[in-house]
């Protein structure tokens, strides 16, 4: 490990570590300590403690360590053995195109979220509208909102957060992408403290939906280290669907979509709100990378028209009634 040999002491006869070396030792203590990507891991921390990328490391495995960038890395890796996660480490977290600060007041990005910003990102497309209006609810770093203005430039966003501590975060994300001009940010409670008279042509939402129960059964990187106010959620973990299913359709533009992040067991759920508010067309489910069921989406379906259950809402329910019936599913979302 690094502190096995450093060079640069006078007098000091020790040979200093190279990068594989500190690559191996690092990647020992950190498996040794439960991460499920040791190797990764150590490699993104000798990357930043060197100050070069990852894929400099490859090219210079030979590359001796001097005293204060083993000292950089053996903090690190023992930070990781404490089980923080290698996001707060560095301070940030690559997100689809952009990469976002995070710090231990805003929850990690998840690649599963990557999967709800691409079906934002196709109904978009499918709009007829010059600058589309979108709403993220939950912005937390801001990740949604900024990945939609990153990869669509005609969109204009508003994230909102209840809390203000992650909004600052966001800020700091926005000014740093230089998306000031199409993104704006606002405190408030799901719908509540939203200027009225706003139409969203798309609302989205990564709410928080663990229970507490299935809290205490994450592991420890997410329990102990990410914010509870952006994980737990209370009714068995639909409390936000249940204020955003039946609320959106207000906010919404006629024929304007809104889409959720779910957990992966609770698609026939939150399908059920949906169909249950009877203001929602084309219902729809999206598995994630990983084939589970992760965000469900549908449009709004002009007021007036007679509340029933379409036959791609029947299908939509019955795929996801299949999905829940068939193999185990992990409890709550752990990234
Ligand atoms: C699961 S995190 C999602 C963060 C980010 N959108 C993402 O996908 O990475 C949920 C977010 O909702 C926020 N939140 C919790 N309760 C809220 C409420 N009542 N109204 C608005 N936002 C809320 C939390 O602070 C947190 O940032």
């Amino acid at each position: 490990m690094a502190g096995d040999g450093v060079k640069g002491a006078a007098g000091d006869t020790r040979r200093a570590v190279t990068v594989a070396e500190a690559l191996r030792a690092g990647a020992a203590k950190i498996e040794a300590a439960h991460s499920q990507s040791p190797r990764l891991d150590a490699e993104l921390l000798l990357a930043e403690a060197l100050g070069l990328r990852r894929e400099d490391l490859f090219a210079a495995p030979e590359r001796a360590l001097d005293r204060d960038e083993a000292a950089r890395f053996e903090a690190f890796v023992r930070r990781r053995q404490k089980q923080e996660p290698v996001a707060y480490i560095l301070g940030r977290r690559a997100f689809r195109t952009i990469e976002l600060e995070v710090d231990d007041d805003v929850l990690i990005p998840r690649p599963e979220t990557e999967t709800l910003v691409e079906v934002c990102l196709e109904r978009l497309a499918g709009l007829d509208v010059a600058e589309p209006l979108v709403l993220d609810i939950g912005t937390g770093s801001g990740a949604i909102a900024l990945a939609l203005a990153a990869e669509n430039p005609a969109v204009r966003v508003i994230g909102t957060d209840v809390h203000p501590v992650p909004l600052d975060v966001a800020r700091r994300n926005v000014r740093a992408l230089g998306l000031e001009d199409r993104m704006s940010l606002l405190a408030g409670d799901v719908f509540d403290d939203l200027p009225p008279g706003l139409r969203f042509d798309l609302i989205v939402s990564n709410p928080p939906y663990v229970t507490p129960e299935a809290l205490r059964r994450l592991r420890v990187e997410v329990r102990g280290f990410e914010p509870y106010v952006a994980l737990r959620a209370g009714d068995g973990g639909m409390e936000f669907y249940r204020r955003i299913v039946p609320q959106a359709p207000a906010w919404l533009v006629p024929g304007g979509w809104l889409a959720v992040e779910i957990a992966e067991h609770k698609a026939v759920e939150v399908i059920t709100e949906f169909v249950a508010v009877g203001r929602y067309e084309q219902i729809d489910v999206r598995d994630d990378l990983g084939g589970l069921p992760r965000v469900v989406v549908a449009r709004e379906r002009a007021a007036g028209v007679a509340p029933s259950v379409s036959r791609a809402d029947a299908a939509a329910l019955e795929a996801a009634l299949d999905d829940a019936h068939t193999g185990a599913r992990p409890v709550a979302p752990d990234g």
